[in-house]
């Protein structure tokens, strides 16, 4: 038996989380559940990401502590990761005791192996916030295209990359201010002298191919030494012996994996080490954006390795969400929150098994098209799987007490058939999730579907239950519904990842406890309760709900 602790990245607590966050934490909870039904001793570790300027400046304009602001925002995003079904084992915040002893710990061993190097830099200054600016809070001309108003790191216009220093007519975006040219004191981490060891983890089969090209890119530029340490006000945690400097929120960033699971350990009982320290007990794996990969395979396990722990087991990249083809954008009315999708569509394994039938194993963006995503969840979902109950079950009802036949006495060869080349997808589903194809598996399983709903049209049953000899036990038309019913039960089964909420109200209709084992399939449940209906259409004005609710 496997044990696996995977994490999602943490959502930093200045902003709602929106339908692209959900790419990720619907792709990361999939595959958890799955683990987890497959019997892999598996823990989902997550945290609010809390330190930074633009924390700190937001909790400034609503006139409340940092840590207000921080504790307001967890409630929020934890209570839409439960509305999801997003089920983390431990969700806690970076801005903890155990993350602070952690990063300290971690900053002191770095400063012991000779990896810290202290240096003294020029920043841009605002004098009137008495406060040195972050790349983001610096605006001016862009020093190759001459484009105004281009940010302190990169212009948006012609795409170059520079130092906030090289800008043209540089102002503060917090004050408007020219910023003057100040000395300070930095602490870096000396990444340049980790390359050796950066080059061999990162081939040890960690990344996806394209993750590893792009890290090919990196290397050949060479890598810089990384600026770890930012000037007070800041919140996030002091460097030790080092008043008035703190930590880059990117350097607990990721601690925070650590913090939350120690957090949780303490809870459950479990020993830290064996998931942080021996890379033989246990796996450890993060799903994370494209976006954030230098920090991840680059940042992270030189991190990791130079303080002694072990290194991450697997990286999962994803791409980005678009929507309707573009970028989610405000101002296009497509930057749509978790809240808003639940207060208008309700139903979140419909996004789910939207996701799953885009997302695979590679870094390429993945498209929610409206039009597209109403046809798919009404044609799958609603059309085709729900339809195998609902044309089925009420004959078991209405004529044999609610009682199916056992698969065990399925006399007709075809039948058994039938239900057995489902049940015997095991493999192959388990194949397909371990790998994160998700779109293959969807693929796979609505073929089965199909499959099932050509049988019931071609066995007719609606013509054979007029007829009055059919009404009894181990009639043709009982055998019938119950084989559609059995293989519905499976595929619900294999589903429940995906979309647990079907699942779990399936179990209830076979009255039955929660799937939490995929060999479920092996056994059966005779009798069925009434059925309900189950799913309501997507509609159009749905989507028109969700867009307006802002
Ligand atoms: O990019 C982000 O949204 C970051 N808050 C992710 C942090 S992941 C981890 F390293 F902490
Ligand atoms: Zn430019």
């Amino acid at each position: 038996m496997r044990k696996i602790l995977v994490t999602s990245a943490l959502p930093y607590a200045n902003g709602s989380i929106h339908l692209g966050h959900l790419v990720e934490y619907i792709q990361t909870d999939i595959w958890v559940r799955f683990q987890k039904m497959q019997g892999n001793i598996t823990y989902y570790i997550c945290a609010d990401d809390t330190h930074g300027t633009p924390i700190m400046l937001m909790a400034e304009k609503e006139k409340i502590s940092p840590e207000k602001l921080v504790e307001n925002m967890y409630k929020e995003h934890a209570r839409d990761f439960k509305d999801f079904q997003i089920n983390f084992d431990n969700f806690y915040s970076t801005n903890s005791s155990e993350n602070k002893e952690l990063s300290e710990d971690i900053y002191k061993a770095l400063v012991k192996n000779n990896k810290i190097l202290e240096k003294e830099i020029e920043q841009f200054y605002d004098s009137d916030k008495d406060m040195f600016l972050p790349d983001r809070f610096i605006k001016g001309k862009c020093p190759k295209c001459n484009a105004e108003d281009q940010y302190g790191d990169s212009c948006e216009v012609c795409g170059s990359t520079y130092n906030p220093t090289d800008l043209i007519n540089p102002y503060s975006v917090l004050t408007g201010s020219s910023p003057i040219k100040k000395k300070t004191k930095h602490y870096f981490f000396k990444l340049s002298e980790c390359s050796d060891f950066l080059l061999k983890w990162t081939k040890s089969g960690t990344l996806q191919k394209e993750a590893s090209n792009k890290l090919d890119e990196w290397f050949k530029s060479g890598l810089s030494d990384w600026d770890i340490s930012r000037d007070s006000p800041y919140f996030g945690f002091e460097i030790p012996d080092a008043p008035g400097k703190y930590f880059y929120v990117w350097l607990d960033a990721p601690i925070g994996y650590m913090a939350s699971f120690k957090n949780f350990a303490k809870k459950m009982n479990l020993s830290f080490d064996d998931f942080w320290k021996d890379e033989k007990k246990s796996e450890l794996i993060h799903f994370i954006g494209k976006d954030i990969l230098y920090f991840h395979a680059l940042f992270w396990p030189a991190t990791l390795e130079f303080s002694n722990f072990r290194k991450p087991t697997k990286i999962f990249a994803h791409g980005f969400l678009t929507v309707n083809g573009e970028k989610m954008s405000k101002s296009r009315g497509t930057f749509i929150t978790a809240r808003s999708y639940l207060d208008s569509i309700k139903n979140t394994d419909f996004l789910r098994y939207y996701y799953s039938s885009k997302l695979n194993d590679s870094m390429e963006d993945i498209d929610l098209n409206f039009n597209d995503f109403i046809s798919k969840v009404n044609s799958d979902l609603v059309g085709k799987l729900i339809n195998i109950p609902s044309r089925t079950s009420g004959f078991i009802v209405k004529y044999f007490k609610n009682k199916l036949v056992s698969k065990k006495v399925f006399l007709d060869k075809d039948y058994s058939n039938l239900l057995n080349e489902i049940v015997n997808l095991k493999e192959e589903v388990n194949s397909l999730y371990e790998q994160r194809l998700f779109s293959k598996l969807v693929k796979l399983l609505m073929s089965h579907v199909e499959k099932l709903n050509e049988f019931i049209s071609a066995k007719e049953p609606w013509i054979l239950a007029k007829d009055e000899s059919q009404h009894v036990d181990n009639s043709e038309l009982h055998h019938i519904c119950s084989v559609c019913l059995h293989a519905f039960r499976a595929i619900i089964i294999y589903m429940s990842p995906i979309t647990p909420d079907l699942s779990l109200k399936i179990s209830i209709f076979f009255n039955e406890q929660p799937y939490e084992l995929f060999d479920d399939v092996k056994s059966e449940s005779l009798m069925i309760n009434k059925y309900e209906h189950l799913m309501k259409r997507l509609d159009l004005s749905d989507i028109d709900k969700m867009l307006k609710d802002k």
